[in-house]
This record gives C-alpha cells, structure tokens and sequence, in this order.
C-alpha cells in the first residue's frame, strides 16, 4: 500500500481506530518510527476501535515495558522496549505466554525482538514529512497478516 499522511494527531487516532475495528483475533503489530512519530497516539485509537472505553486512558509504557487492557473478547498488550536491556528481561513480562489468539500485541521499540527472530503479523512505520506531517506504511506478514491488511485496505 502507499504510505498515508496524517497532518494531526486525531488523523493517526482515526487511523488506529480503523485498524482496531478490523481486527477480530490475536495479532501482533511492529511500530516502528522515531520518538514523537506518534507510535502511542494510534495506540489510543487502537484501544477506542476494540472497544476499550474510552475513559481507559492508554498511557505510554515506558517504564512498565507492558500495560495490559482487556477488551470484549480481546486484551490489548502494549509494550515499549525502549528500555529494556536484553532479551532475557522477556521473560520478566512473560513475552512468550502473550503470543496467542486473545492478545493483541503492540509493540513500540521491537528491535530487540530481532534477536529471537519474532515475527510479527504486521508492521507500521512511522515517519515525518518535510513539514513534520506524519507519513505512516502498513506492511503484512505471513498469511494472517496479509488478510488482515487486505481487510484493513482493500
Ligand atoms: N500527525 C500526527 N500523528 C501523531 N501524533 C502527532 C501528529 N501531529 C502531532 N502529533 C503529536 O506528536 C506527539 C506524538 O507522541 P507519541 O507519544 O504518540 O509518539 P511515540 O511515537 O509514541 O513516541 P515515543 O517513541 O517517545 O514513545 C503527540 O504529542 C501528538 O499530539
Ligand atoms: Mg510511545
């Protein structure tokens, strides 16, 4: 797909929102852009179009690695690994337990998990433009992941 352009935060709100409608099993999503890209802002229109109330306010887990959010029949797992030092420290959050088809998994900062080559189903990508809009590309792998981004943009 060709990359979108979203010129406000709401744009990129929207934009999580779509994809957290279209999505109806386990997933694991790759966001990957630099700070500010706006990584944590789709996360918040991720959460709002699983149906988590939007009075559940989707903080940035920095400092916890993991915050966990249950949904209808779903649990959102956001995480972000910027902090984190090895991939032993996983285990600590019990990475590998959260790969399932009730989990939807977010994952800021997934560089890390390069090292126990973990494939993720989809992977956004975040950049700015010259005039600091943001230019954001969805690619898919593997079959699930495929579906989901021909569902998600036909
Ligand atoms: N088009 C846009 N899309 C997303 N955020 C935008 C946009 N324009 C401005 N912003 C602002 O940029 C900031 C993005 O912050 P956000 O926490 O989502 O970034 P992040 O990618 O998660 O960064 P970090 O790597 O530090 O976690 C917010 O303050 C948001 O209001
Ligand atoms: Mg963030």
């Amino acid at each position: 797909m060709n990359p979108l352009t979203s010129t406000s935060a709401q744009q990129t709100l929207e934009l999580g929102e779509a994809v957290g409608k279209g999505i109806s099993q386990g997933v694991s999503i790759a966001l990957i852009g630099d700070l500010g890209a706006g990584k944590t802002t789709f996360v918040q229109g991720l959460a709002k179009g699983l149906g988590i109330s939007e009075k559940t306010y989707i903080t940035s887990p920095t400092y916890t690695l993991i915050n966990e959010y249950p949904a209808q029949t779903l649990t959102l797992c956001h995480l972000d690994l910027y902090r984190l030092g090895s991939v032993e420290e996983l285990e600590y959050i019990g990475f590998d337990d959260l790969v399932d088809d009730t989990h939807v998994i977010v994952v800021e900062w997934p560089g890390i998990l390069a090292e126990i080559s973990f494939q993720f189903d989809l992977e956004i990508r975040f950049t700015f433009d010259d005039h600091y809009n943001r230019k954001i590309s969805v690619f898919a792998s593997g079959q699930s992941g495929t579906n989901l981004l021909s569902r998600l943009f036909p």
